[in-house]
């Protein structure tokens, strides 16, 4: 089974890194959007990944209504990229609390710099470099810190 990677992205940028993150492991991209209107997302497959954009140094509530929405993806690598403007703010500490709840777990977790929302398509597909990298032993498990 491909690795899934999962984003939401409003004016692009998301929807950019997480393509580039599906040529590189060669994934499967999904629009969460299209995921909505179901009941449950079960996860057939070992890796997954879910990109997204902070919105008020938090997760946006459609990520939230969808990682409750995840089933089996206990012992899954799970990662997570949250693209901003400033700082990742609790985001990727918010996704982890809700993985631990459902009985997961981020194995791995990244945050890009994106500058702003308002760069053009061509500037920012030039913008490659991942500019800071967040280490999954910053963030909390359900046993405290790793
Ligand atoms: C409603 C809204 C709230 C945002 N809040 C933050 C924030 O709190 N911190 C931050 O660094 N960037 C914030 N941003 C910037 C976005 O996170 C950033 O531009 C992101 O890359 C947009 O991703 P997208 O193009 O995939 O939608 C916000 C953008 C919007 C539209």
């Amino acid at each position: 089974m491909k690795p899934k990677v999962y984003y939401f992205s409003a004016t692009g940028n998301s929807l950019y890194v997480a393509r580039q993150i599906v040529k590189n492991i060669n994934g499967e991209l999904i629009p969460i959007a299209s995921q909505m209107n179901k009941n449950n997302i079960g996860i057939n497959t070992d890796i997954v990944g879910i990109v997204f954009p902070v919105y008020y140094n938090r997760i946006p509530i459609i990520i939230e209504k969808f990682i409750k929405l995840l089933m089996q993806i206990e012992g899954k690598y799970l990662f997570a990229v949250c693209t901003y403007g400033g700082g990742p703010g609790e985001s990727l500490q918010m996704i982890q609390q809700i993985l631990i709840e459902r009985g997961g777990k981020l194995s791995a977790a990244f945050g890009v710099h994106m500058n702003c929302a308002q760069l053009s398509r061509q500037f920012y597909r030039k913008f490659k470099v991942y500019s800071s990298l967040l280490f999954y032993s910053t963030l909390p498990t359900a046993a405290g810190s790793p």
